[in-house]
């Protein structure tokens, strides 16, 4: 079982202990995942694994915990080291999938613990490069686990800020699937009706964080973004990315805040203003536009308190400079409709450090 030192003390891993002791199960714990997960963080899971003769992978928590457990289950297996397979972007995606052993891959049950991350059945796995403080994915059809639990009972006693954060990562994935360009019908579908569950739930759940209905919507509008960016995401993620790599910040929060600048942006391009006027219909919005949607997204972050701009997060002007180039460099900026350059970047972030939506 892979999780965090907190949830390894929760009542439901006593309960998990239980049953697979009733089966004559034998397993181990580790439980050193921290939150934007590293490579040396990996590194100990493997050992862990290796030393323990295990041959396969729960793994419990939110993104971070299920992402080191994919990643513990991907280098279970593999001779060479981590960085040899994660990539900063897709540019030899082919060359990479050449030199994996598949049968080197461990099976992975996943338990989210969050509802937003998608990763419970993805195909990706986020680790933190810490010689070069860069977020790096590695990605194999092998990764995504060969079972997910998802109970909303164990998304109960989530606080409301990181239910917020979270659940905006959940929209993030929705929204940013549903407009990047590259064709996948069925991702666009899931998309749109992960957004409506997200427009009645997430408020709810954060308010109330017993009420279960909303917390059940919540984890299943999370899968299915989970399922939409299998299509792809855009600037959202490719300029949180770094921010999560340098500053360590949550990657659910910093979406949320780039939220409404990146999707201003990327409506000055009639396809994405097209698809948003769409989404704001089926959402039931007033005056259905991309205004519509943008003036959404920022009454909905006020409502669940998230901050409006990236310096409310420590992100400073000055920082742009270092930010820019990684974030036009990142594995999701080809993925966004407009192209994503430097400058482009730069503009980005600027805006949202200043709060600048004209
Ligand atoms: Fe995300």
């Amino acid at each position: 079982m892979v999780t965090d030192r907190g949830l390894s003390k929760a009542s439901f891993i006593k309960e998990i202990e239980h049953i697979l002791k009733a089966f004559s199960l034998d397993f181990g714990i580790f439980s050193g995942v921290r939150p934007n997960p590293i490579g040396a963080t990996v590194e100990s899971g493997v050992q862990v694994y290796l030393e323990g003769n295990h041959d396969g992978v729960i793994a419990i928590g939110g993104g971070s915990s299920l992402d080191t457990g994919k990643a513990i289950a991907f280098m279970s297996g593999q001779s060479e080291s981590l960085w040899n397979y994660a990539m900063a972007d897709f540019s030899n995606a082919d060359g990479l999938a050449r030199i994996v052993n598949v049968n080197g891959i461990a099976p992975v049950i996943s338990v989210p613990t969050t509802a937003g991350t998608g990763s419970e059945i993805g195909r990706a796995a986020a680790i933190v490069d810490e010689s070069l403080s860069v977020k790096k994915a590695l990605f194999h059809k092998h990764l995504m686990p060969r079972a997910c639990i998802a109970d909303p009972e164990l998304t109960l006693e989530l606080p409301g800020d990181l239910t917020a954060a979270t659940g905006m990562d959940a929209l993030s994935h929705n929204i940013e699937a549903f407009c990047c360009p590259f064709l996948h019908p069925m991702s666009d579908g899931l998309a749109i009706e992960g957004m409506r569950l997200i427009k009645e739930a997430l408020p709810r759940a954060v308010s109330d964080g017993t009420d279960l209905q909303a917390r059940s919507d919540m984890l299943a509008a999370s899968i299915l973004g989970g399922g939409a960016f299998q299509k792809g995401v855009g600037a959202m993620h490719a300029l949180s990315h770094p921010c999560s790599g340098i500053f360590d910040l949550h990657h659910g929060l910093v979406n949320a805040v780039l939220m409404p600048y990146v999707l201003k942006h990327n409506a000055t391009l009639p396809s994405v203003d097209h698809k948003l006027t769409a989404a704001a219909r089926y959402l039931d919005l007033k005056n259905p536009s991309t205004a519509a949607m943008v003036q959404w997204t920022i009454d909905l972050r006020k409502s669940i308190g998230i901050p409006n701009t990236l310096s409310d997060l420590g992100v400073e002007i000055e920082d742009i400079q270092r930010l820019a180039p990684m974030a036009s460099a990142d594995v999701c900026s080809g993925e966004n409709p407009l192209p994503l350059t430097t400058e482009t970047c730069a503009e980005l972030y600027h805006d949202a450090i200043t709060g600048n939506l004209e």
